[in-house]
């Protein structure tokens, strides 16, 4: 075996804290949903007409949330359930998911509708009206019923926005005078306001059948990383602390951004550093480098540093220093102010009072470079918890002791 095939296998068989990776990644459909049962009832109250009386009217609803909030998995995880119990049934119905990210006009859209339905439309040289002429047709013939997700739609309506298009599709049955209204729709959109881009005709069509995902909470993260981490990794590779730290980065009720696609996107770096390490569970440090590289901006931070008043610094460095000293994600204030008055020494500042530290705590919670909360139930007494926002420690520890040197500290 040669050097170089060395050193690929012993990569290739060092430990992986990852059992099987791709079940974190946005492509597979998990085996449960947390909090999204309000969504994918209501989506079956709205298409109840699907099989109750197919072909009677087009049913269309819009499905509106900001990033990562399970829109495209909820709608994923309704198309396959829907289309299982229509079998049933007796129902020829087919779901449909078109990504108008990448098929960004009409007759593209069309086109990735027909192929999904397996109907076979020629590439070229058809107008609009005939494409769909020839889908209503071959649709009509088969006998089938379809459900179309037009996920982002958004883009859609942005390159689309002097031609209308939304208002072909929904209008696509005044044209003709079929007696079966095959295709339903679900519209998937991460701003309502572009389904307005469409102008009031087309707009008014949906104002009754929007289901909303709002963002998630911090518990709510939590209960979908466990979920995925528990598919996904080994078992006790990651700490409840390590599991509630990355939710609290990510809900919306704590300040971020609450897209469980961005808190999955993080522990899948935060196990890679682990893996890279050798390690074999993932630490909390491993879940602020993630930080780092999944958000970029909270690497900015580091600016901010030097912006601060030396006292400032001495309590971030501070908080730095109590967080080495455990393996958590936060420290209590209590704990800071020792260190802090330690350190004051070290470097013979004058300490400051109390009341002037939270102040300052404040004003660096505020510019977002430190986290405070209440410690709420499950610590001793109430304290306020602090913690830092992105980056590992070591790093931020060094930048900050040089900083303060070159204030001739
Ligand atoms: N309730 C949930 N339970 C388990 N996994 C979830 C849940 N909600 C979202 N996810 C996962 O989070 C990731 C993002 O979800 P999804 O792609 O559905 O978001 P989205 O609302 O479509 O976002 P975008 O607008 O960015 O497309 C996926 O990996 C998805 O499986
Ligand atoms: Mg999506």
């Amino acid at each position: 075996m040669s050097y170089y095939e060395k050193i690929v296998e012993g990569e290739l068989k060092s430990p992986s804290v990852f059992r099987e990776k791709y079940k974190l990644y946005p492509e597979y459909t998990p085996e449960r949903l947390p909090h999204r049962e309000r969504q994918l009832r209501e989506l079956a109250q709205r298409f109840r007409g699907l099989l109750a009386s197919p072909g009677k009217e087009m049913l269309r609803v819009v499905l509106a949330g900001s990033y990562g909030t399970g829109k495209t998995v909820t709608a994923k995880v309704f198309g396959s359930a829907i289309v299982s119990l229509a079998k049933k049934k007796g129902i020829n119905l087919k779901y449909v998911h078109v990504n108008c990210f990448k098929s960004r006009t009409l007759p593209q859209v069309i086109h990735a509708i027909s192929s999904g339905l397996g109907i076979p439309l020629p590439q070229r040289g058809l107008s609009v009206q005939e494409l769909l002429n020839g889908l209503l047709e071959d649709i009509e013939r088969k006998n089938i019923y379809a459900l179309i997700a037009l996920d982002e739609f958004d883009y859609f309506m942005v390159s689309n926005s002097m031609t209308n298009p939304l208002y072909t599709l929904v209008r696509l049955y005044d044209d003709y005078s079929l007696e079966k209204k095959r295709i339903n729709y679900l519209f998937i959109v991460r701003d309502q306001g572009a389904l307005e881009l469409g102008g009031e005709a087309s707009s008014s069509y949906f104002v009754r059948d929007v289901i909303t995902f709002p963002p998630y909470r911090s518990t709510e993260i939590y209960d979908i990383l466990r979920d995925r981490a528990q598919e996904a990794l080994y078992p006790g590779v990651i700490s409840e602390e390590g599991l509630s730290y990355i939710s609290i980065l990510e809900g919306y009720d704590k300040g971020g951004s609450g897209s469980a696609r961005t808190a999955l996107e993080i522990l899948v770096r935060a196990g890679e550093s682990a893996d890279v390490e050798k390690r074999g569970s993932i630490t909390i440090d491993d879940i602020r480098k993630a930080q780092v590289i999944v958000k970029p901006e909270t690497a900015l931070l580091q600016d901010h540093l030097e912006s601060l008043e030396t006292h400032e610094l001495l309590i971030f460095l501070s908080i730095i220093k109590a967080l080495k000293r455990t393996e958590e994600g936060f420290v209590r204030m209590g704990e800071v102010e020792k260190i802090y008055r330690q350190i004051c020494e070290n470097y013979r500042e004058k300490a400051r009072k109390h009341t002037q530290l939270y102040t300052y705590i404040m004003k660096m919670k505020n510019m977002g470079i430190i986290s405070a909360r209440n410690s709420g139930k499950g610590y001793r007494g109430k304290s306020t918890l602090l913690g830092i926002n992105g980056g590992p420690l070591d790093e931020f520890e060094k930048h900050t002791e040089e900083l303060l040197a070159r204030r001739g500290k």
